[in-house]
C-alpha cells in the first residue's frame, strides 16, 4: 500500500489551494450574503483546468486522475463550497456522464466546451415528488419519431440559470418503469424551456439552485445519451461518481473548519494561555483531526478504485456518508471554539457550518447512502 502522492498530485493540490486562498477567499463572504454566482472565479477555474479535470485531453480536459480531483475539491471547499459544488457537478456529473456514455458527436459538440469551462452544465434528476425515490419520474420525454417532447418540472437544480446545457432525466415509457427512462441533453434557449424560481438557501448561497420548467420542449433524438431506456442507469452510474466529489467537498468543509479553529485556538488567550493549551480545546481538535483523516482516506479509497476501473459504489457511498457527518460535526465545533466570534460572518466558520448541511442531503441523503451500503453488504 502506498500513501504517497505523486508530484503531479501535489502540484494540483498546491494550485487549488493557491486559487482558493488568493482568489476565492477575498469575496466569499459577500457572495454568500448576496447570493452572487462566482462568474469570474468560475471562468478562471476553467482556465486552470479545474472544470474538466478528469476529461481526456482529446476533448480539452486535464486528463487527471480521481485522486487529483479529491485533492482539488478539498482545497476549494475549505474556502468556498458554493464554487466547489459548481465544479463538482460540471466535473463528475456532466463531463463524466457525457464522456463515458455520450456519442462522439455529443462529445465534440458539448464536452469540448464543458471541459474548459467555456460553458457549464447541470444535471436534472430531482423533481417535486422524485428526490430520493428517483425512479418516480413525472417529467415525460414522449417519443415523437425524430424528437422527444419534454414536459415537466425539475427541482433543486445546481447551476440552474448559469448552465448552458442540461442533462434531463425523463420517463418515455411508463409501462417499462425505470427501464423506460431516458436522459436527453437540453440546450438553454430551446423553445418551451424556462428557468424558474431561484432558491434562497441556508448554505452554498453563491451557487444558483433553480426550478426548471419544460413545456412541450422538442429535443432532437440525437440528444439522447446512450440507448433507449438507459436514462435511469445513466443517472445512477453518474451519481455514483458524483458522490466522490461531494464527499471531497464535505472533507474540505471539515478540514477548512479545523484549519480555522486551530489558528484561532493558537492566538486566542484565556486564563493566561492560548486556548489550544486547554485540554477542552486540544481534545476537540484531536477528535476532529482524527475524523478528518478517516474521511480523507475513505475519499482516497473510492477515488483509487475509480482510477483502477473497479466498482466503488459502496466505497463512494461510505465516503459521502462519513465525510458529510464529519463536515457537520467539525464545523459546529469550529464555531464553538471561536465562541462569540464564530457566530459572526467575518470568521468564516458560521458559513462552513451552514454549507456543511447540504452535503448530507444532495446527491443522495445520508439515508440513501446507508441503503446503498447495506445492499452492497448483503451482496458481498
Ligand atoms: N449503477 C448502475 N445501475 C444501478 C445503480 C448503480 N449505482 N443503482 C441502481 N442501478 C440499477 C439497478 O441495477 C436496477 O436495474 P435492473 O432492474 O435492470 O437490475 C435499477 O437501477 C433500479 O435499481 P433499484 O431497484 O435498486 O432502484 P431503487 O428504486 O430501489 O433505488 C436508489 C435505488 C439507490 C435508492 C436510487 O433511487 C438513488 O440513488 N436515489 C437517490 C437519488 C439521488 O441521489 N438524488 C440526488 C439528485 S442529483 C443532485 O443532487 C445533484 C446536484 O445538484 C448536486
Amino acid at each position: 500500500m502506498n500513501f504517497e502522492l505523486t508530484e503531479e498530485q501535489i502540484a494540483v493540490r498546491e494550485a487549488a489551494r493557491d486559487f482558493a486562498q488568493n482568489v476565492l477567499k477575498p469575496g466569499v463572504i459577500e457572495r454568500d450574503e448576496n447570493q452572487t454566482f462566482p462568474k469570474d472565479e468560475i471562468k478562471q477555474l476553467g482556465e486552470l483546468g479545474f472544470l474538466g479535470m478528469m476529461v481526456s485531453p482529446k476533448y480539452n480536459g486535464g486528463g487527471m486522475d480521481a485522486i487529483s480531483y479529491v485533492l482539488a475539491m478539498e482545497e476549494i471547499s475549505k474556502v468556498d463550497a458554493s464554487t466547489s459544488v459548481i465544479m463538482s457537478v460540471n466535473n463528475s456529473l456532466v463531463c463524466w456522464g457525457i464522456e463515458k456514455f455520450g456519442n462522439e458527436e455529443q462529445k465534440q459538440k458539448y464536452l469540448t466546451r464543458l471541459a474548459t469551462g467555456e460553458i457549464i452544465g447541470a444535471f436534472c434528476l430531482s423533481e417535486p415528488e422524485a428526490g430520493s425515490d428517483a425512479t418516480s419520474q413525472r417529467t415525460t420525454a414522449e417519443d415523437k419519431g425524430d424528437h422527444y417532447l419534454l414536459n415537466g418540472t425539475k427541482n433543486w437544480i445546481t447551476n440552474g440559470s448559469s448552465a448552458s446545457i442540461y442533462l434531463v432525466i425523463a420517463q418515455t415509457d411508463r409501462e417499462k418503469g425505470h427501464r423506460g427512462i431516458n436522459c436527453v441533453i437540453v440546450e438553454k434557449g430551446m423553445d418551451g424551456f424556462v428557468v424558474g424560481a431561484k432558491e434562497n438557501k441556508l448554505g452554498i448561497r453563491g451557487s444558483d439552485t433553480h426550478t426548471l420548467l419544460f413545456n412541450d420542449v422538442k429535443v432532437p433524438k440525437e440528444n439522447r445519451i446512450g440507448e433507449e431506456g438507459f436514462g435511469f442507469k445513466f443517472a445512477m452510474k453518474t451519481l455514483t461518481g458524483g458522490r466522490i466529489g461531494i464527499a471531497s467537498q464535505a472533507l474540505g468543509i471539515a478540514s477548512g473548519s479545523l484549519e480555522l479553529a486551530t489558528a484561532y485556538a493558537k492566538e486566542r488567550k484565556t486564563f493566561g494561555k492560548p486556548i489550544v493549551e486547554h485540554q477542552a480545546i486540544g481534545f476537540k481538535l484531536a477528535d476532529i483531526a482524527t475524523e478528518i483523516e478517516c474521511a480523507r482516506n475513505l475519499c482516497f479509497k473510492a477515488a483509487w478504485l475509480k482510477d483502477k476501473g473497479e466498482p466503488f459504489d459502496k466505497e463512494g457511498a461510505m465516503a459521502k456518508l462519513y465525510a458529510s457527518k464529519v463536515a457537520m460535526e467539525a464545523s459546529v465545533e469550529a464555531v464553538q471554539i471561536h465562541g462569540g466570534y464564530g457566530f459572526v460572518k467575518e470568521y468564516h466558520v458560521e458559513r462552513l457550518m451552514r454549507d456543511a448541511k447540504i452535503t448530507q442531503i444532495y446527491e443522495g441523503t445520508s439515508e440513501i447512502q446507508k441503503i446503498i451500503i447495506s445492499r452492497a453488504i448483503l451482496k458481498d
